[in-house]
């Protein structure tokens, strides 16, 4: 359970930080959820209910993560699924798009960790956002693979510096958030067919799924500087 206790959700407004928020209000928790578009806040802010509030932050900017943890005060759980980025291959993407991943996605959530230690509880726990592609790489974007493997490894690493608050990673297949919804159908269905024949389960993630393995993260006690990959059997074949 996590009654009275406040997890922070960088990217908390839709997707699966979206589901996170709503998994940890069901077990007693309230919640902070930030993002970068006001009128999503408060979307989300009023489909999770009177246990949620919401600030705006961008984590490209440091300046904007630590007012989005002043105004959240004391948390006793953070979770950082929150980044923009684009993707693509080495000979045919811009250094921008190359870099955009680890600029938002890496440094993002280690700017994120910093500026929310102040505020986090010594029993509390972090969880980091990687994806299974740190393990089973995807032919369109080797610097998004390897940001992915770099979380995975600043986990371990925040772990062993930051103990006794836990820290722990979810590297997920491609699951049906959001973020796919809004993707043209053709892509989207192109890439879900592609992962379901490769995924031993044959079939994309769903976002409770996600979100479930990121409550257990939270609560269970003994859990910390391990990556868990709700992927289907993805990262295997
Ligand atoms: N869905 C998948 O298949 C999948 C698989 C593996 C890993 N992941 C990872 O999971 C994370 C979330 O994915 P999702 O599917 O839940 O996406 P989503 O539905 O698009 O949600 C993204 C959330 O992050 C916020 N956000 C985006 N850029 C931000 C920034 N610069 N600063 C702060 N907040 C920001 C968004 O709100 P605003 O736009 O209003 O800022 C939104 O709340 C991503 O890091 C992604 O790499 C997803």
């Amino acid at each position: 359970m996590l009654t009275n206790k406040t997890v922070a959700i960088i990217g908390g407004t839709s997707g699966i930080g979206l589901c996170v928020a709503e998994i940890a209000i069901s077990l007693g928790a309230s919640v902070v959820v930030g993002g970068r578009n006001g009128e999503r806040i408060e979307k989300a802010v009023q489909r999770l209910g009177s246990s949620a509030r919401g600030a705006e932050v961008d984590n490209l900017n440091q300046a904007s993560i630590k007012a989005f943890f002043e105004a959240a005060g004391a948390i006793d759980h953070l979770f950082t699924p929150g980044a923009s980025y684009a993707r693509g291959r080495i000979d045919e993407v811009t250094d921008e798009v190359a870099e955009s991943s680890f600029k938002s996605k890496f440094w993002g959530q280690y700017y994120a960790v910093k500026h929310a230690l102040p505020h986090l509880a010594k029993d509390g726990s972090i969880t980091l956002m990687a994806g299974a592609y740190s393990v089973r790489p995807a032919p369109n974007g080797a610097a998004y693979g390897a940001c992915n493997a770099a979380i995975e490894g600043l986990g371990r690493s925040l772990a062993v510096e930051l103990a006794p608050v836990r820290v722990n990673v979810v590297s997920p297949g491609t699951i049906d958030s959001d973020l796919w919804q809004r993707q043209p159908t053709e892509l989207r269905d192109a890439s879900f067919s592609s992962y379901s024949d490769v995924a031993l389960l044959k079939r994309v993630g769903t976002t409770d799924e996600v979100a479930g393995t990121v409550a257990f993260l939270m609560q269970n006690t003994f859990m910390t500087g391990s990556t868990l990959y709700p992927d289907g059997g993805f990262a295997l074949r």
